[in-house]
């Protein structure tokens, strides 16, 4: 078989491109390892830039995320049982939407479908070939057979486990890792929402957030030892432990009910460079991961398709090379904007098991100085709703 864009994943990062490719008249081939229903069935964070949110609807899935999303206009922090508000749209005029990414993984299948867009699935030992040739191809087995695509370009959008990033030499590939000493235990609960916005608790028992998916669909979580295990959570002992760290008012008010799914994510931030080596093009986890704090994971990897799909567009329509000449810079730049910022947010927000009364002190005059300043509050407002691509 043969293709101009071989994508390997598909994930967010890989259905988007190929839906952003096929719509500029680029053929591509998705090839996926996992079936279709286990891509849908993981859970991530809910929360898209506005930049998402243009980005979809130009590729033609905006219309259900339109309908079902909430729009938030800001967001809150609490310290010590107390919040206050970021006002995205009063400090700089700007929303998010509150759209959960297995939905957008969901809209980018039906579209993919519709436009008859090739995405094989269950795609084993997948393997990239030849990417410092002019004629790179991917090999990999299904149903017993091998199989070839021939292309043009491979891009990994195969997640942070995937084959793409490993295919870069190690004299080449450079990587930046901070593991965090904590995860999230959360929970999906079919109850509403505890508050109207998501609520960003610092505590000293621990961080615990408070998000949503709908108005009877709520997701919290609460900051854990890095080594605890799920067993030791039951239902109530979570919800006790939320309301401990949570707002007194909204703890008061808190509807609890059975959870739907529970699990732990452990909290990492990780950036590969480059994020493109000869005809291999690196987009989203599979060239970077940050933590949850902030949301940002989804949302810079749909920031790596825009850059690429226009690099590859310019490229492969135009002959132009400047765009995928510059694509791993370009990427980075704001890979690490954003890498930063989740990384603050957490220092920020989390209880570390080796601080002290001196770091305590510094987290709680870092909200207080939030809460008073503006130009503070600007500064997270613009990092949250999501720097300009
Ligand atoms: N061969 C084929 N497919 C693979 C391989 C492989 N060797 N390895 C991984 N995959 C597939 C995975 O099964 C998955 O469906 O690649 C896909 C990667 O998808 P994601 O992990 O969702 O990564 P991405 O599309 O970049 O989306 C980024 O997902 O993890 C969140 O926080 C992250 O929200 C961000 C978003
Ligand atoms: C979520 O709803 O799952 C969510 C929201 C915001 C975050 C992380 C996760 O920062």
């Amino acid at each position: 078989m043969r293709t101009q864009v071989c994508i390997i994943g598909a994930g967010p990062s890989g259905l988007l491109l190929s839906q952003l490719l096929h719509q500029a008249g680029i053929d591509t081939v998705v090839l996926e390892r996992q079936t279709r229903e286990y891509v849908l069935g993981r859970i991530r964070a809910g929360v898209l830039e506005w930049g998402t949110v243009e980005l979809l609807e130009r590729a033609g899935v905006g219309a259900r995320m339109h309908a079902e999303g909430f729009v938030h206009t800001g967001t809150y922090l609490s310290a010590q049982n107390r919040g206050f508000r970021i006002d995205f749209d009063g400090l700089i005029g700007k929303k998010v939407m509150v759209y959960g990414q297995t939905e957008v993984t969901r809209d980018l299948f039906a579209a993919r479908d519709a436009m008859g867009g090739v995405v094989i699935h269950e795609a084993a030992g997948v393997q990239p070939h030849g990417l410092e040739t002019d004629a790179p191809f991917v090999t990999y087995t299904k149903d017993g057979t091998e199989h070839r695509i021939d292309c043009d370009y491979v891009v990994g959008c195969d997640g942070f486990h995937g084959v793409s990033r490993k295919s870069i030499p190690s004299s080449v590939l450079r990587t930046f890792e901070r593991v965090y000493p904590f995860g999230w235990l959360g929970i999906l609960s079919e109850t509403p929402p505890a508050h109207e916005e998501l609520i960003y608790a610092n505590h000293e028992r621990g961080f615990a957030l408070c998000s949503m998916r709908n108005d009877h669909l709520s997701r919290y979580y609460i900051q854990v030892p890095a080594d605890e295990k799920l067993e030791n959570w039951s239902d109530n002992a979570f919800w006790d432990e939320l309301r401990r760290r949570i707002p007194a008012d909204v703890a008061e008010t808190l509807v609890t009910g059975p959870s739907i799914e529970k699990s732990i994510a452990p909290l990492r931030s990780f950036v590969a460079e480059p994020m493109r080596w000869g005809r291999l093009f690196l987009v989203g986890d599979a060239a970077h991961i940050v933590p949850p704090t902030g949301a940002k994971g989804l949302n810079l990897a749909m920031s790596d398709v825009h850059y690429l799909h226009h690099a590859l567009i310019a490229r492969l329509k135009d002959n132009e090379d400047d765009g995928i000449e510059r694509y791993s810079e370009t990427a980075l730049a704001r890979v690490w904007k954003a890498t930063r910022f989740s990384w603050w947010m957490t220092t920020m927000l989390h209880r570390f098991p080796d601080q002290g009364v001196f770091d305590q002190r510094i987290q709680e005059t870092e909200l207080a100085y939030l809460e008073s300043s503006v130009a503070a509050r600007t500064a997270l407002a613009e990092n949250y709703v999501g720097l300009p691509f």
